[in-house]
């Protein structure tokens, strides 16, 4: 098992991402390109010029995570993909990719889900961390909240029903016209610090649909013209990140700790509370999740930010997990044509 050598492709969204993982957890090697260019030029993703954006990338992106593990294809036990959730047209890169890889090479090769490869990769960097546990996910697309049984046994306990927080964060940066080279998360982050969180009122519209606790994130409206907004001081603007985290942030742990209660009747037996996805590199949001996790009892486990935002790491080791349960397809027939999927 520990032998195991996987490639992990990660093309889901707008960061094309491989690394090589080991069956032990060791990480020979990551690489991430990002397109800050055009999140800058487009305000935000858009699908066409982000799937150009990969084809671009995928191949050096691939060669340079097996050159800086020291390794050549053949070497590799496996390859590993996301196949969904994301964009089409991206995902669809990283999938071409990985059978290329895995037919020329006559490898298995593993269809890995984004949002389960956020969690597993807990699981990587906190080796005692078993099954069950909880776990929030926030990402650009999504906001859930799960019970994790067993591998590949999930019960989602909450989602979003518009915007995940990291689309809140990025609109919020773009309406602040905040420079966003690096996406609107961190560029919110930093400016919160110098802003006082409780200035601003922001509105927040609930939408509870179950009985048990509230399991549905809301929308968050700020009381001010959006025409306004970016051309505000400095210290305005401050105030406005600073507050909308604090009510952003304040939302996710309420919807935790109803979860988490809940959760801990069904299973007493959880110790774990995960926080992963791209907004769990926040330093605020994972300073009050783990005050919630210590308020239950539970440990809080939140990979470091660079494998909570979109990675290869989670999704080679997401593909180790299943492959060591015997779950992985065949090597790609060696006639397939070029661009099947
Ligand atoms: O998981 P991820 O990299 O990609 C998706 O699966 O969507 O998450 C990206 C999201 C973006 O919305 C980005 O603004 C947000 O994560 N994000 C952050 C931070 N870093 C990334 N949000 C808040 N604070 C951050 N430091
Ligand atoms: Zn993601």
């Amino acid at each position: 098992v520990d032998n195991l050598i996987v490639l992990g492709i990660e093309t889901s969204c707008d960061d094309t991402a491989a690394a090589v993982v080991r069956g032990n957890g060791e990480i020979l090697s990551q690489v991430v390109s990002t397109q800050a260019d055009l999140l800058v030029q487009y305000g935000g993703v858009a699908p066409k010029m982000a799937e150009e954006a990969h084809s671009r990338a995928i191949d050096w992106v691939t060669q340079s995570a097996l050159d800086k593990a020291n390794l050549t294809a053949k070497d590799l036990s496996a390859v590993a993909v996301t196949i969904g959730p994301g964009l089409s047209l991206c995902l669809r890169v990283g999938v071409c990719k990985g059978r290329e890889i895995a037919r020329s090479f006559q490898l298995p090769i593993i269809g890995v889900h984004h949002m389960e490869a956020h969690t597993l990769v807990a699981r990587l960097t906190d080796r005692n961390l078993q099954f069950p546990f909880m776990a929030l996910l926030i990402s650009g697309g999504h906001n859930l909240l799960i019970l994790a049984h067993d591998l590949g046994h999930y019960i989602q306990l909450g989602t979003t029903i518009d915007d995940a927080i990291g689309e809140a964060y990025d609109k919020t940066a773009k309406w602040l016209g905040l420079d966003m080279r690096r996406s609107g998360g961190p560029a919110i982050e930093d400016l919160a610090r110098e802003g006082d969180p409780d200035s601003i009122r922001f509105k927040v519209r609930f939408f509870d649909f179950l009985k048990h606790f509230p399991s549905h994130f809301c929308t968050i409206d700020a009381e001010i013209p959006l025409s306004l907004a970016s051309s505000l001081d400095r210290r305005s603007r401050a105030d406005i990140a600073a507050s909308f985290q604090r009510v952003a942030v304040l939302h996710l742990e309420e919807r935790c700790e109803g979860a988490i209660e809940w959760a801990l009747k069904m299973e007493p037996s959880i110790k774990y509370f995960v926080v992963s996805g791209g907004v769990a590199s926040n330093q605020y949001v994972r300073a009050r999740l783990d005050q919630i996790a210590k308020n239950i009892g539970l440990q809080l486990v939140c990979p470091p930010p660079s494998l909570c935002t979109d990675n290869g790491v989670m999704v080679a080791w997401t593909g180790i997990e299943h492959f060591q349960m015997g779950r992985f397809d065949p090597p790609p027939p060696a006639d397939e044509p070029e661009d099947t999927v």
